[in-house]
Order: structure tokens, then C-alpha cells, then sequence
């Protein structure tokens, strides 16, 4: 098993973080890199014209290998509602027919849709909190010949709890509707393969898990849809973009593959090659290594709030990198200043607390946490 990789991070002694998926910290090397990418702008005249490909192009073979796809199908996005909606203005969808969710799905991945029901006089259906904690049958069973669209996730963002997305995407297929999904809780610490689930767009924010700055995110179209139309018409996405003096030599057709979902100024010569240093640190490390370190730790939060009496989902039901504490009536008003008041960070969500602990964090900050609940409880 991997070893806690704490001393990449700058998070001092006394600060508990186990809020990766709120905002992921930044690594040393990542600071640094932005920072020598700040001064860089300083002086532009350094910047050459070939960065504004070669650089992107990186981070979509990063991006790329941690899916299991072909860079050539990446696309960067500033937000997982930027690809969503991306992907919204491509779905097909007749009156009548349905648009599947989860419950309490994140809004970035339910405004589109409530949208673009409204648009075609299509219908939403919520698969409920299933009682049985089992999302994947629950969802299973909605999907039938009149879905058009399933929005799904692999683990909720709530409390961690799991989505099969294997027998998801089967499904989908079987019933010929669209597959759309947003990774942001878990791609990065979860393994995750494009070949496996065959989604028609995956979008992921890689600001949490994936240890990126904030707007620099990655969009996956399926080849099948790489002839949509784009959410907005960028010259960067247009055949012949690298030669800077015949811009104005207005081009019908796109750059290959995925390009044309590309965000405008998608070469963000700060963010871009911070991401690609924090991608390459993850596949380095491996996903699968990571995803076994993160378990031993959500494993460890299920014993400890076991032995205080209190619920977690079942060990198969849950992601590796995310657990939620639940509490019948809501967590308890005066839980969250006490940890806020020992330094310790974790969210409430709902009737959750949402513990996310990524490869800084090891059993002496599980261990804090719950000193404060035993003492508060
Ligand atoms: C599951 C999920 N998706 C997306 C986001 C962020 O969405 P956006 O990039 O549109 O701000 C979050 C942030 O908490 C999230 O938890």
C-alpha cells in the first residue's frame, strides 16, 4: 500500500483536512509551477505561439489516461456546468420521453436538464434515496424503453454512496438512451475506465480530487458525438488556429475529435500546467493504489462511528474516498463548532457528515475527528 503523502503538501501540524471534496489543496510542486507561470507573464514576449498547443496537449494525455481514452476525445472545460451544458445541446430527446437522476444530484448535473426538459416537454424522473442504500438497482430500475437520458455519478456527493456504473452504462446502451456523467467526487482516487462504462460525456472539475486549480476541469466525448455542436465557437477549435496570421481566414471545420468542445483560452498558461503536474502525480502514484490507501481510512471512519453507534453505508456501498456519518434527525447544531474549534475540516452535507480524506491525510486525523464526536456525542 502506498505510504501518506503528506510532506508533498503544505498543510501544517494541527490543521485536520479531510475535505478533499470541497476543495482538494494544492501540492508544493503545483504552487510552484503556477507561481513560475505567473512570472512568466511578466515578460510575454517569451511565450511562444507552438505553447498554446504543445502545453494544452499535455494535460489531454493525462486527462486521457486516467479514463482509458484517446487524448484526442479530451476536452478541457472550465466547470462541470460548462459541460453539461455542452452536452445538453446535444442530446436528442422527443417529447415524452424521460431524463433519469439521482436524488439530490449536484446542480451542475440537474439545472441542464430541468432546462432542456423544459424545452422539448420531456420528463424528469428522481430515483429516490433507495432504503436499501443500493443506488445501482434502484437506478437500474427506472432506465426502460422510454428513457432518452441518464445523468448519473459514480459515488454521490453527499455521503460517497456508490453507483455500478458498468451495469449502468449496459443498461443505458440496452435502451438505446444517452449516457452523461459527472466524476468530480471520485475521478483521480477511483479507478474509471471509458472502455468499461462507454458514457456518451463525462465531465469532471479538477479542482477537489484531481488536486488542479479552480475553473480547469475535463469534458470526455464519446467518438460518436464528436460531430456535436459545441457550446461556444472558439477560433482555438478551428481547423488551421496555430497559424496566428490567417486567423481571419474563416474556417467551416473544427480541429479533429473533441477539440471543438474545447473552452475559449482553454490554454491557460497558469492553470494548465499546474493541472498537468497534479494529473501526473495521481497516475504515478496509481488510481488503484490511491483509491486502496483512501479505503483503509473510510474503512477506519465505518469502525470508529460503528463503535459510537452511529450509520454508515454498507462497506460494498460506498467510494473509497468518501463517507458519510449519517444522523436520523441531522447532525446535531453543536458538532460543527466543535470541530471548526480543534481545526478540524469536513462538511456537513444534509443529514451527513462527509468525511473525504485524500493522500495527505492518514489515521491520526481519523483519530481527531472522533475524539471530538465521542466527547460531543
Ligand atoms: C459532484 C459535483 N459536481 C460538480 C461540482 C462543481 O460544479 P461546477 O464545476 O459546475 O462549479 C461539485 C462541487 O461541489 C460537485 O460536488
Amino acid at each position: 500500500m502506498i505510504k501518506c503523502q503528506k510532506e508533498l503538501f503544505d498543510i501544517p501540524e494541527g490543521i485536520t483536512y479531510l475535505n478533499a471534496a470541497y476543495m482538494g489543496p494544492l501540492t508544493k510542486q503545483s504552487a510552484e509551477i503556477g507561481r513560475q507561470a505567473v512570472e512568466r507573464k511578466l515578460t510575454p514576449w517569451g511565450i511562444e505561439v507552438s505553447e498554446f498547443f504543445s502545453i494544452p496537449d499535455q494535460v489531454y494525455k493525462l486527462a486521457a489516461k486516467m479514463i482509458d481514452a484517446e487524448p484526442i476525445d479530451m476536452a478541457i472545460v472550465p466547470s462541470v456546468s460548462y459541460g453539461t451544458a455542452a452536452a445538453a445541446k446535444n442530446i436528442k430527446l422527443s417529447k415524452g420521453q424521460k431524463i433519469i437522476m439521482l436524488a439530490d444530484q449536484f446542480p451542475s448535473n440537474v439545472y441542464p436538464w430541468i432546462e432542456l426538459a423544459k424545452d422539448k416537454d420531456a420528463i424528469i424522473e428522481t430515483v429516490a434515496w433507495p432504503q436499501d442504500g443500493n443506488w445501482t438497482a434502484a437506478l437500474l430500475n427506472a432506465i426502460d424503453d422510454n428513457t432518452a437520458l441518464v445523468t448519473a455519478c459514480n459515488a454521490h456527493w453527499t455521503n460517497g454512496t456508490l453507483v455500478d456504473l458498468v451495469a449502468v452504462g449496459k443498461k443505458t446502451r440496452e435502451v438505446g438512451a444517452a449516457l452523461v456523467l459527472d466524476l468530480t467526487q471520485t475521478l483521480g482516487v477511483m479507478p474509471f475506465s471509458v472502455k468499461d462504462v462507454d458514457p456518451d460525456y463525462m465531465v469532471v472539475g479538477g479542482y477537489k480530487w484531481l488536486l488542479g486549480p479552480y475553473s480547469y476541469g475535463f469534458m470526455y466525448v464519446a467518438p460518436r458525438n464528436q460531430n456535436g455542436r459545441p457550446l461556444e465557437e472558439s477560433w482555438v477549435t478551428r481547423k488551421g488556429a496555430d497559424d496566428f496570421s490567417r486567423l481571419v481566414d474563416y474556417k467551416e471545420d473544427y480541429e479533429p475529435g473533441a477539440r471543438r468542445f474545447d473552452m475559449g483560452e482553454k490554454t491557460n498558461f497558469i492553470h494548465a500546467p499546474m493541472a498537468e503536474v497534479a494529473l501526473k502525480l495521481l497516475l504515478d502514484l496509481g488510481i488503484e493504489n490511491i483509491a486502496e490507501y483512501l479505503k483503509s481510512l473510510t474503512d477506519y471512519v465505518g469502525e470508529r462511528a460503528g463503535k459510537l453507534g452511529l450509520n454508515v453505508a454498507d462497506e460494498d456501498q460506498r467510494a473509497p474516498n468518501l463517507i458519510g456519518i449519517n444522523f436520523k434527525g441531522g447532525v446535531p447544531d453543536h458538532i460543527a463548532p466543535a470541530l471548526a474549534a480543534k481545526n478540524i475540516f469536513v462538511s456537513i452535507r444534509g443529514n451527513s457528515i462527509r468525511v473525504a480524506p485524500h493522500i495527505y491525510n492518514d489515521k491520526a486525523d481519523i483519530d481527531r475527528l472522533f475524539d471530538v464526536l465521542e466527547s460531543e456525542l
